[in-house]
C-alpha cells in the first residue's frame, strides 16, 4: 500500500503544471518566467498602461544625498576608504544642512522640465534621511533634527512632479547585514569559509525584516509613491543577490501597497515577469531600445552630471550643456527615459554648476519640450537625415527633426512628400520645403540644439 503511495506520488510530481513549466523553461530559453510571476498578472498592455505617464514624462531628477554629502568626494567613500562605522560617525555627528530648501530644488527641477524624482530615502552608508521608527541612524538625530524627506516630498508635490524613492538594498551600517564583497571592512580576495566567519553571529534575516518595515514605512506614510527605485545585486560567491534581499517579498510588498507603483530592475529578479517595470542603464549610452525575451522594454538610463552621485567638490569631468540635451534627444529617439542626478551639498543647496546644467536644459526645454513628453522614436519609413535625431508624437503625428550639426542652407530629406508643413520649434517660424530639402536659414537660431517640427500628412 505504502509503495503505491509514494509510486503515485512520483507520478503526480512529475507530471505537475510546475515540472511541466519547469521542462518548457528549459526547453525554450526565450520563453518567459511566468509560472514564477509575481502578483500583477498584468499583461503586456495593462502594464503598458501602468507605466504611461512616465513614459509620456521622458525626463526625471534624481537626487543622491546623505551623509557623504561633506566628505564630499564620492558618495561610496566609506567603501573606497574602507571606513569602519566609528570612523564615519563624524559627518553624522557634523550633519546640518542649513540652507536646506526644497521648494528651490523644487522650482529648479520643474523649470529643467523634468516631471519626476527619485529621492534617496538610504544610501548604501545606511543613513536614513527620514524618521523611520527602526533606526537611530536617521537624519532627526543629527543636528538637521528633522524629516528632511517629508519637506522634500511636501516641495516636489506641490510643483506637480512624480515622486519617487531610491532604496539601497547594501547597507554598510546595519549590524545584522553580513559583510561582503562590497562592502567597506571586505576582505581582499577573501575565500567564502573566511567570510562565513567573519559573519558569525550576524541574521540576514533580522536584516531582511528591517528592509521590509522601512519599504512599508516609505510607501504608507508619505502618500502616492509613483516609483521604488530599489539599488543594487551582485549575485556569485561573497555577493547578494534575490534570494539575500528576498527580492520577490519586496515586490509583492511594494506593489501591495502601492498598486500603480513602478520598479526598478536591480532586484536580481530579471527573469521574472512582474519582478520589474524598467531597465536601467547606468552612466551609458545604449546603442539601441533594449529587449526583454526579444520584445522592446521600457528603460530609463541614470546620468551623472559629472561622475560620482553624491556632491563632489573637487570633479572635474562635468558634462557639457549640450552633450546633456543630446542625451536627452537621443535616449528619447530610442524610446527611453532619462533620469539626471544632482547631488545637493553638506549645506542643503545645489551646487552652481549643477544649477547651470539645470537652467541651459530648462532655456531649450521652455521652447523644444514638445519635441520630449510623448514622444518615442520616429516609425521606421523615416530615414534619419545626417547628423540629425528624429522623435516622434504618434499622437499628434508629427515628427521632430533635431539639428545636432547646424546643417547651413538645407537638409536633405527623403521623405518630403509626408510633409504637410513644417516650421522651427523655437519660434514657430515656417520652414520651406520642396522634393529634396528643408530650406533652413544660414544663420544657426539662438537655439542650443534647433529642432524642426514637421507636421506629417494624415495616413
Ligand atoms: C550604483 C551605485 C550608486 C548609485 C546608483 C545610481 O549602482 O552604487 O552609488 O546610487 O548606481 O544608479
Amino acid at each position: 500500500m505504502k509503495r503505491i503511495v509514494i509510486l503515485s506520488l512520483i507520478l503526480t510530481l512529475s507530471f505537475s503544471p510546475l515540472a511541466e513549466a519547469q521542462k518548457a523553461k528549459k526547453k525554450d530559453k526565450a520563453k518567459p518566467a511566468v509560472e514564477f510571476a509575481l502578483p500583477s498578472q498584468e499583461t503586456r498592455e495593462q502594464k503598458y498602461q501602468r507605466m504611461k505617464w512616465w513614459t509620456d514624462a521622458r525626463l526625471g531628477m534624481f537626487i543622491h544625498w546623505g551623509l557623504y554629502a561633506m566628505p564630499a568626494r564620492h558618495e561610496w567613500i566609506k567603501n573606497i576608504e574602507r571606513l569602519t562605522t566609528e570612523e564615519y560617525q563624524k559627518y553624522f555627528d557634523h550633519f546640518d544642512p542649513d540652507l536646506y530648501n526644497p521648494r528651490e530644488w523644487a522650482a529648479m527641477a520643474k523649470k529643467a522640465g523634468m516631471k519626476y524624482v527619485v529621492f534617496t530615502a538610504k544610501h548604501h552608508e545606511g543613513f536614513c534621511m527620514w524618521d523611520s521608527r527602526y533606526t537611530d541612524y536617521k537624519c532627526t538625530n543629527t543636528p538637521a533634527g528633522r524629516d528632511l524627506m517629508r519637506e522634500f516630498v511636501d516641495a516636489f508635490r506641490a510643483e506637480g512632479l512624480r515622486i519617487g524613492f531610491y532604496y539601497s538594498l547594501l547597507d554598510w551600517h546595519h549590524p545584522e547585514y553580513t559583510i561582503d564583497v562590497r562592502h567597506p571592512q571586505r576582505i581582499s580576495k577573501g575565500t567564502k569559509e573566511q567570510y562565513d566567519a567573519l559573519n558569525q553571529g550576524k541574521n540576514m534575516d533580522i536584516y531582511r525584516q528591517y528592509m521590509k518595515d522601512q519599504v512599508t514605512e516609505l510607501l504608507t506614510q508619505y502618500g502616492k509613491i509613483d516609483i521604488i527605485w530599489f539599488d543594487f545585486s551582485f549575485p556569485g560567491e561573497n555577493g547578494k543577490g534575490h534570494e539575500d534581499w528576498d527580492s520577490e517579498g519586496l515586490v509583492k510588498l511594494a506593489r501591495s501597497l502601492q498598486p500603480d507603483i513602478i520598479i526598478d530592475d536591480r532586484l536580481d529578479l530579471n527573469d521574472v515577469w512582474g519582478g520589474w517595470d524598467f531597465i536601467t542603464p547606468e552612466q551609458k549610452k545604449v546603442a539601441e531600445c533594449p529587449t526583454w525575451h526579444g520584445e522592446k522594454a521600457a528603460w530609463e538610463t541614470c546620468q551623472t552630471f559629472s561622475g560620482s552621485w553624491g556632491y563632489h567638490r573637487d570633479e572635474n569631468t562635468w558634462k557639457s550643456i549640450p552633450q546633456l540635451l543630446e542625451l536627452l534627444i537621443e535616449t528619447v529617439s530610442k524610446e527611453g527615459n532619462l533620469i539626471l542626478n544632482v547631488g545637493p551639498t553638506a549645506r542643503g543647496e545645489f551646487d552652481y554648476r549643477a544649477k547651470e546644467r539645470l537652467e541651459g536644459m530648462g532655456k531649450w526645454m521652455h521652447q523644444n519640450s514638445r519635441s520630449i513628453y510623448h514622444c518615442t522614436a520616429a516609425p521606421a519609413e523615416f530615414q534619419v537625415p545626417e547628423r540629425t535625431l528624429l522623435t516622434y508624437n504618434p499622437e499628434t503625428n508629427r515628427l521632430y527633426i533635431h539639428l545636432i550639426d547646424y546643417p547651413l542652407s538645407r537638409l536633405a530629406v527623403s521623405f518630403a512628400d509626408k510633409i504637410a508643413y513644417a516650421q522651427f520649434l523655437h519660434d514657430g517660424s515656417e520652414i520651406k520645403f520642396d522634393k529634396e530639402f528643408l530650406h533652413t536659414p544660414v544663420l544657426k537660431p539662438d537655439c542650443e540644439i534647433p529642432v524642426i517640427e514637421v507636421f506629417l500628412k494624415e495616413k
